[in-house]
């Protein structure tokens, strides 16, 4: 008995020390330790059935559908409140903003050139993978992201830049509102428009808070900033041809995609294919690197801002061809 609880304990912090990697088998209290999770007692039983649930549920649904899933951080929140948290792109008032109509176009990037079977930006570009935490600054991050791809692509400069600073200073009035709206969400073809304007500087000089602050004028107007000279917006419902080129001859795009399916909480690895076609409804912003094929499947890759051990490294792999999550529908780049 002895021996046993030695070996398990011995197991669990092997899986700790990688970052949680394949846990389907793992009781609620190890998850607890695993993830230092507290509640009150209170609070407890309600925190350990939903957990049970969502366990249940991944361990019913790995490998069923093709993608990897585990239990992470996230097992022990509601479908609802891990969309509240986690998923809050504002799709109203970017529906509503001007920037949204003004910036559409077909690039010249729709003459097509033969495309390679698999292409990956992350060659050329690869800062690390960001945590958002529990603030609603997708947008924020799919902004930056993109924004240091064209620098790295078109200027060979390598930075990593402040997604704290949209958080906390791109607050352009619109119709009497915001429309960006720090850890309440955001939109990058709105985002665009405050680079334009002001600049990003680096991460280190206004690191992230994974909460709303003050704007740091004497901090931004302090260093390098880093501008664009607009935003871009492929037409609504983009065909994959035309993503396609546009990826490959711009660099990585900021996409809007619906991100509260189980399957895409607990991902873990592999093609997922099992999420609704053609979504309209929309409450993500990630960023667009990539595409290739495996096993005969043709997929996207895209990086997340959920941190290092959530997917393939913070990346995943989505089924091409079907607009799954609706990732062909809001496709933004920005043009140095
Ligand atoms: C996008 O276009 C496809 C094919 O043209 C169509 O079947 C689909 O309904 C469209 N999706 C949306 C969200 O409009």
């Amino acid at each position: 008995m002895k021996w046993f609880s030695l070996v398990a304990s011995v197991l669990l912090l092997g899986t700790a020390a990688y970052g949680a990697s394949l846990n389907r088998d793992i009781t609620f209290e190890q998850f607890k330790e695993l993830y230092g999770k507290q509640y009150t007692a209170e609070e407890e039983p309600q925190r350990r059935a939903i957990f049970e649930e969502n366990l249940r549920w991944i361990q019913e649904n790995h490998g069923k559908h093709g993608a990897g899933l585990e239990v992470n951080e996230h097992a022990d929140l509601t479908a609802e409140e891990f969309s509240s948290m986690y998923a809050t792109l504002n799709q109203e008032a970017f529906l509503k903003s001007p920037l949204h109509k003004e910036f559409v176009q077909v690039p010249e990037s729709d003459i097509s050139v033969a495309l390679p079977a698999a292409f990956d930006w992350r060659q050329q570009w690869n800062t690390a993978v960001r945590n958002q935490g529990q603030c609603g600054s997708c947008w924020a991050f799919a902004t930056a992201a993109t924004v240091e791809a064209q620098y790295a692509i078109r200027k060979n400069v390598h930075v990593t830049l402040s997604e704290q600073q949209l958080v906390d200073c791109d607050h352009r009035p619109f119709q009497g509102q915001y429309e960006d709206h720090g850890c309440q969400g955001g939109n990058p073809i709105i985002a665009y428009a405050y680079v334009q304007q002001t600049g990003l500087v680096e991460e280190s000089a206004y690191p992230y808070q994974a909460r709303d602050g003050q704007c740091q004028s004497s901090t931004v107007n302090g260093h390098q900033r880093y501008h664009v000279s607009a935003g871009r917006e492929l037409p609504f419902n983009a065909t994959d041809e035309t993503i396609m080129n546009s990826l490959h001859q711009i660099g990585p795009m900021a996409v809007l995609i619906f991100a509260s399916d189980n399957e895409f909480r607990f991902y873990r690895n592999g093609v997922i294919q099992n999420l609704r076609p053609n979504s309209r409804q929309i409450n993500h912003a990630v960023t667009l690197v990539g595409w290739g094929t495996e096993d005969g499947q043709d997929y996207w890759i895209v990086k997340n801002s959920w941190g290092p051990s959530w997917g393939e490294s913070g990346y995943f792999r989505l089924g091409r061809h079907h607009n799954l999550i609706g990732i062909n529908n809001y496709v933004f780049y920005p043009v140095l």
